[in-house]
């Protein structure tokens, strides 16, 4: 133990020496059993745990999802031969996940081989302006679609005024066809309607928000023919918030169906909420916000349309309309909010994040 210790000491005092920006890189260190000899203190604010219960752990018992496997520091170790993976995605058991740098290198310690890890985390920075972007995309297309079915619209009341004057001058056999024109420009203004999006704005009132998940959580109840679990997981001393019931309601009913649609028998839907701090809505530090969760156990969103799945017309589904996402997109930021979705086969969550104003 004593002779551990003074590996320790000296193995920090070496990087303490060697890096200089070790404020910022997390570094680890594992012995030639791959198991964890030191951390600096940056290392133990990114794994959020302490070097004490860090020691003589794998890398497999830290992280639940990672590039680094033990057959490449394995190789490392016996070759030498450094490594360094940009831009990846590290998931921890809780399911928390970070985007970092790794270098991997091989030091020797007291004559033995070591390796050294250094993360270099790029999230913050990264996920401002990923969210940034997004929102831009999804700005324009929203915009781009919404012009388009303005200008679908008025042409098509028209056509459909004339329909109407021409089928009074008609016998009725030709009437037929004007009652089929007529038809038909009522189902594209329907969908021009939706292509438009919500067109009131909300009703807000100052209100709990576990009403609008118990109302959620009982209709799907009514409605569930693939016997799906329902889980319920509050946090009853979440504040009133000031919300549109409807128009919550709506999003989360359209969030949970999206979710039965895909999940089989035996599979579950949890309802879930928190109350969140220090949270970025917009750019925006947001100290106190109501989270909920949507969160399922099925296939995942299909990996091509994750990217823009928020944008209209965006569906994975034949028969799929892909509006639903984005008019909970809509319904969200009218109220300031949030709404995004973090997706892996096994594990879908959507996350709605809604700020408590001053007048809350
Ligand atoms: N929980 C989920 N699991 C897997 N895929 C999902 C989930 N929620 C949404 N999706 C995918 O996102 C697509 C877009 O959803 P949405 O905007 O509601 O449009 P639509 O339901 O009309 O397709 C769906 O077609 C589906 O492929
Ligand atoms: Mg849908």
């Amino acid at each position: 133990m004593a002779n551990h210790r003074v590996n320790l000491k000296q193995i920090k005092l070496h990087y303490q020496h060697a890096l200089p920006n070790q404020m910022v890189t997390a570094v680890v260190v594992l012995d030639h059993n791959l198991r964890i000899c030191y951390v600096n203190p940056a290392a133990e604010a990114l794994l959020v745990k302490s070097f004490n219960k860090l020691y003589r752990l794998t890398i497999a018992q830290v992280f639940y999802n990672t590039p680094i496997n033990t057959r490449r520091l394995e190789q490392l170790l016996t070759t030498g031969q450094e490594f360094s993976d940009s831009d990846v995605t590290i998931e921890f058991f809780d399911h928390r996940q970070i985007t970092v740098e790794i270098t991997a290198s091989s030091v020797t310690f007291e004559q033995c081989p070591h390796i050294l890890l250094e993360f270099k985390q790029i999230d913050q920075q990264k996920q401002i302006s990923d969210e940034a972007f997004q929102q831009q995309q999804w700005e324009s297309a929203r915009d781009l679609i919404r012009g388009l079915a303005h200008e679908i619209k008025n042409p098509l009341g028209g056509l459909r005024g004339a329909a109407q004057l021409l089928d009074k001058e008609l016998n009725i056999e030709q009437r037929e066809y004007t009652a089929m024109i007529i038809e038909q420009a009522d189902r594209l203004t329907d969908l021009v309607d939706r292509l438009l999006g919500p067109n009131q704005l909300p009703i807000m009132k100052t209100q709990n928000i576990h009403i609008v998940l118990e109302k959620v959580f009982k209709l799907t109840q009514f409605d569930n023919p693939k016997n799906i679990t329902l889980v319920r997981d509050y946090d009853p001393s979440i504040p009133e918030i000031t919300f549109d019931q409807d128009k919550l309601q709506q999003t989360l009913i359209n969030i949970v169906h999206n979710a039965m649609q895909v999940l089989q028998n035996q599979h579950s839907i949890t309802l879930k909420t928190r109350a969140a701090n220090n949270k970025t809505i917009n750019g925006k530090r947001i100290k106190l916000c109501a989270q909920i969760s949507i969160i399922d156990d099925g296939p995942g969103i299909p990996e091509h349309i994750q990217s823009t799945l928020f944008y209209p017309m965006v569906s994975g589904r034949a028969a799929g309309t892909g509006l639903g996402l984005s008019i909970c997109q809509t319904i969200i930021h009218q109220h300031q909010g949030k709404l995004y979705c973090k997706s892996r086969p096994g594990r879908t969550e959507f996350t709605i994040l809604l700020p408590f104003n001053s007048e809350n």
